[in-house]
C-alpha cells in the first residue's frame, strides 16, 4: 500500500490517509452566515470521495473580517446547529473536518463597523497591492479580535469540528500583521518578528484556553510574500519554528501577500508538466527539517507519483489539494484503484475568477464525482 493510503495521527485526531482538502471558500454559504444545503452537498461528496482531512474554507470570526457575503460565520453561537449538520455528514463518511478560522483584516470590504473601513495593522497609502480604504486597528479592537478567535474556536469544537486552522497565509489580517509592507507599527504589535507575530502567539493562548489541551489547532502560514519589500523566506522560516514551538500542531506551508496576479498568488496557474507542481516545496522541506510537528504541504500538486516521493522522502507529512478537488471530489478514491491517474486541473482558474465575481465556485469541467 502506498504510504498515502497509510492513516495518520495528530493529537487525538486520526486520519484515514495523508491527503487533505486545502481549505477552500465556496461562496455557497446562505447570507447569515449559515451552512447551505449546496455546501452540505459539496462537503458530502469530497469526504465520499476519500479524502482523509477536509479544511472547511474561510469562516470569519469577527463581523469585521468578512470578506464576501456569501462566507460562512463562526462569529456568533446561532451558527453552531447548521455546521453540526455539517461535520456529521463528513465523519458518516469517513473523514474528519477542521474549520480555517478567518479574519480579512484591510481586505474584509464586507465590514459593517465604525466608519465602514476594515481594519489593517497601518494605514498604506497609494499602495499597487491594495488600493480599498482601511483604518489602523487600536489595541482594544486587537484585543476583541483575539477573543473572537478564541470564542471561534470553542464554537467549532462544540459544532462537531476535529480541528481548528487558523488562516495565517495570503492577503489577510495575520499575514498583514506578520509582513513589514503592511505592518509599519510602532508598538508591541510591530517592528521585530516577535512583536510582528505577537497577534499569532496571543491568538494560540486564547483558542488553547477555550478549546483545551488535546484540540488540534493548526495554521495555514504564508512563509513569503509574493511582492517585493514584504516578508522573506528567512523571516517566514524563524516564524513558522516560533509557531511550532508554542504549540500548534500543523503547519501548512503557503505564500504570504499576494503579488501580481498569478504568478504572485497562492493560485499559480500552468501546471501542465510535473517540474511546475509542488511549487513551494523547497520551503516546505526546510521547515520540517527545522520543526517537529506535522506539516502539510500545499500549493499545485497534482501526480500522484510525486506526491508519493515528497511524503517517503519526508519532506511533508501530509499533502494538501484544493483545485484539482474542485474538478474532481472524487480524485482520492480513483487515484487508489488506479496512482497513474492524471488530476483534470488545468490550473485555468476559472474557480478563482468566479469567485472574485462574486459568483460561487465553478470548474469548466464540470463538479464530476
Ligand atoms: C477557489 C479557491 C478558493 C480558495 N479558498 C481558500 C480559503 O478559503 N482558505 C485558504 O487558506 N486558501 C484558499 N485557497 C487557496 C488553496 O487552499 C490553495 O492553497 C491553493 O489553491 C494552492 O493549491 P492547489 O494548487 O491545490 O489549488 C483557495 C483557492 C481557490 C482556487
Amino acid at each position: 500500500m502506498s504510504v498515502l493510503f497509510e492513516p495518520y495521527r495528530i493529537r487525538n485526531l486520526e486520519i484515514r490517509n495523508r491527503f487533505v482538502r486545502s481549505a477552500t471558500y465556496d461562496g455557497y454559504a446562505e447570507p447569515n452566515g449559515h451552512v447551505s444545503e449546496g455546501q452540505i452537498k459539496l462537503y458530502s461528496d469530497l469526504a465520499e470521495g476519500g479524502v482523509g482531512l477536509i479544511i472547511a474554507g474561510i469562516a470569519y470570526v469577527h463581523h469585521s473580517g468578512q470578506i464576501s457575503p456569501f462566507q460562512n460565520s463562526i462569529a456568533g453561537d446561532a451558527v453552531i446547529s447548521s455546521f453540526e449538520k455539517l461535520t456529521s455528514i463528513v465523519h458518516e463518511r469517513g473523514a474528519k473536518i477542521a474549520l480555517q478560522l478567518f479574519h480579512g483584516g484591510r481586505e474584509a470590504n464586507y465590514v459593517k463597523i465604525k466608519n465602514n473601513l476594515p481594519l489593517a495593522p497601518s494605514i498604506i497609502e497609494n499602495d499597487p497591492y491594495y488600493l480599498g480604504q482601511h483604518q489602523a486597528i487600536t489595541e482594544k479592537e486587537i484585543w476583541e479580535i483575539i477573543h473572537s478567535f478564541g470564542d471561534g474556536a470553542k464554537r467549532a469544537k462544540e459544532a462537531g469540528f476535529d480541528a481548528v486552522q487558523l488562516h495565517g497565509a495570503h492577503a489577510y489580517l495575520l499575514s498583514q500583521f506578520l509582513s513589514t509592507y503592511t505592518n509599519r507599527r510602532q508598538d508591541q504589535w510591530g517592528g521585530n518578528l516577535e512583536n510582528r507575530l505577537r497577534l499569532h502567539l496571543e491568538i494560540y493562548r486564547d483558542i488553547r484556553k477555550k478549546v483545551g489541551k488535546d484540540y488540534p489547532v493548526f495554521i495555514k502560514l504564508g512563509v513569503e510574500d509574493g511582492l517585493l519589500g514584504g516578508l522573506e523566506f528567512n523571516e517566514g522560516k524563524q516564524a513558522a519554528k516560533l509557531l511550532a514551538d508554542f504549540g500548534f500542531d500543523s503547519l501548512e506551508i503557503s505564500q504570504g501577500l499576494r503579488g501580481k496576479r498569478y504568478i504572485g498568488t497562492e493560485y499559480k496557474t500552468n501546471i501542465n508538466s510535473i517540474n511546475k507542481e509542488a511549487y513551494y516545496r523547497n520551503w516546505c522541506r526546510e521547515i520540517k527539517n527545522s520543526t517537529d510537528i506535522p506539516i502539510m504541504m500545499v500549493g499545485g500538486l497534482r501526480s500522484f507519483s510525486l506526491m508519493q516521493e515528497i511524503v517517503e522522502n519526508e519532506e511533508a507529512d501530509l499533502v494538501s489539494i484544493c483545485r484539482p478537488l474542485i474538478c474532481e471530489p472524487g480524485l482520492i478514491n480513483a487515484w487508489n484503484t488506479n496512482p497513474t491517474k492524471k488530476a483534470k486541473c488545468m490550473s485555468c482558474n476559472k474557480c478563482v475568477d468566479a469567485i472574485f465575481k462574486g459568483k460561487s465556485i465553478q470548474c469548466k469541467h464540470g463538479f464530476e464525482k
